[in-house]
């Protein structure tokens, strides 16, 4: 067993009062990564216990410890999953080699843009979510914001720490930077753009846990086969928290969809404007929103070509999701994949070399996975007797980056004008009627055991405890 150490100031398994001056350096940071938590945290909840689990263990079997917490006093800390002594890189011209300990001096730069990428989005998140508190549909989902909450906060840490340890003054600089650009400000924002859209209600809540979540899974995987050993035993661990937020998110949209379909059972009818007034979110809706969110997160993964994802693979900073279960050389020089872009008004499949074509190959990855997630959305609905699906819009829909961006193309795949999108834009992509009539839906419940009209209990309560166990406590 990999046991945390929760007497030292900042809990860790890193040995970290064995290293005076990071423990020094960290300890100062502390503070101020307090006082962002207050200041973009969960909004008004100094007083608040939660039920939260916190980490025992670094092992991924049972690390997992369920107590009240009061949120300011959450122990974050610094938690690597346990180091493999004859770990090798796997991946890249450096394929055979002892995995490194050290940041070596060439990949230095690219490492360090990696890590403060990925740390980024930690904190992000958090502040999207800030003021969703106020409106939560049962104590249960607020005690899972607030889960998700505490963990992206640890993320940041996990980040920080790789930072503080091995990037000397600029690793402190960058931990600093991390905590003033703040999502969706003019003048300082998050770094990558989903990052900055807003997560205003609960149902973009669930969709962002959903789809961004795990773009986030499918980077920490990647991160996690990195030749830089700390960097992987870091995401391994993360990786463990991330299976919750993504279970929130896919249990969320469940429930919503179930609520849905009960009301259109009971009043026949599949009409958005008697649903809305029954108080729950039609299906168009709930397309419309998914629409949005899986659009805005393939695009997390950068350019389809990309010389930079060709670099970060070869020099052994940043595998292939399940890179060892991979049956190629894993070099994959000569390798080519196919790009989808448009050309004299049709799409082609270009064939670009796959060392290129690596945020392409990870995107691939994402999308086979959240389409699956989908597919389990969809037996809710036919469980009900409905004839309704959702679907996944197209690859190239809505996109800003790679080359695809920019391209007018609807949900089904069809490229059209300027007009037809105009035209149809509506009803694509959530309104600002639609996102008014979810926000008119957004009120508190909190009281033990009770849930909004528009969303359905869900099926089992947090760590075996009945849905109507007091999650939070108000103080
Ligand atoms: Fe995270
Ligand atoms: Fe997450």
């Amino acid at each position: 067993m990999s046991t945390i150490d929760y007497s030292e100031k900042i809990p860790n398994n890193v040995g970290l009062g064995g290293d005076a001056a990071l423990q020094r350096a960290l300890e100062q940071w502390q503070p101020s990564y307090l006082s962002w938590w207050n200041e973009m945290g969960p909004e008004g909840t100094r007083r608040f216990n939660v039920y939260l689990r916190t980490a025992v263990a670094a092992d991924p079997q049972g690390w997992a410890h369920f107590d009240y917490v009061k949120m300011p006093d959450y122990r974050w800390g610094i938690f690597l999953a346990p180091r493999e002594e004859t770990r090798q890189v796997n991946f890249g011209d450096h394929k055979g080699e002892p995995v490194w300990q050290e940041v070596p001096g060439e990949h230095r730069a690219n490492l360090r843009r990696i890590i403060v990428t990925q740390g980024d989005t930690e904190p992000a998140s958090v502040e999207q979510q800030r003021h969703l508190g106020a409106t939560a549909p049962s104590a249960y989902d607020l005690r899972n914001l607030f889960q998700v909450n505490v963990e992206e906060g640890r993320h940041l840490w996990a980040m920080v720490y790789l930072l503080h340890k091995y990037f000397g003054r600029d690793g402190r600089e960058e931990a600093e930077a991390l905590l003033e650009r703040r999502s969706g400000d003019q003048n300082n924002p998050r770094i990558l753009s989903a990052f900055n859209e807003k997560t205003p209600d609960w149902l973009s809540f669930f969709m962002f846990t959903y789809f961004t979540d795990r773009d986030g899974k499918f980077q920490l995987c990647a991160l996690a086969e990195s030749g830089f050993d700390p960097l992987a035993r870091t995401t391994r661990f993360m990786l463990t928290e991330e299976a919750h937020h993504m279970f929130v998110g896919e249990s969320g949209v469940s429930r919503v969809i179930q609520r849905t379909c009960e009301v259109m059972k009971q009043l026949e009818t599949d009409d958005p404007g008697k649903l809305r007034a029954a108080g729950v979110i039609d299906l168009p809706t709930i397309q419309r929103y998914l629409t949005f969110h899986y659009s805005v997160t393939i695009d997390l993964f950068g350019a389809d070509e990309s010389s930079n994802a060709a670099t970060f693979y070869s020099s052994g900073l940043k595998g292939r999701y399940e890179e060892t279960k991979r049956t190629d050389d894993h070099k994959l020089r000569g390798l080519m994949y196919k790009v989808l872009t448009v050309q004299r008004g049709g799409f082609v499949e270009k064939e670009v070399p796959m060392l290129n074509a690596l945020n392409e190959v990870l995107r691939d990855d994402f999308i086979r996975d959240s389409i699956a997630g989908i597919g389990r959305w969809n037996k809710v609905i036919e469980r009900a007797g409905l004839r309704q699906r959702l679907q996944p819009p197209h690859k190239a829909f809505h996109r800003r980056i790679g080359s695809l961006a920019g391209v007018k193309v609807s949900p089904d795949g069809g490229i059209v004008d300027d007009a037809a999108w105009a035209a149809h834009e509506r009803e694509w992509l959530a309104t600002v009627e639609d996102r008014a009539f979810v926000a008119s839906l957004m009120g508190r419940v909190v009281d033990a055991g009770k849930f909004a009209n528009w969303i359905a209990p869900p099926v089992m309560g947090v760590n075996r405890q009945p849905l109507n166990f007091e999650y939070v406590r108000f103080g």
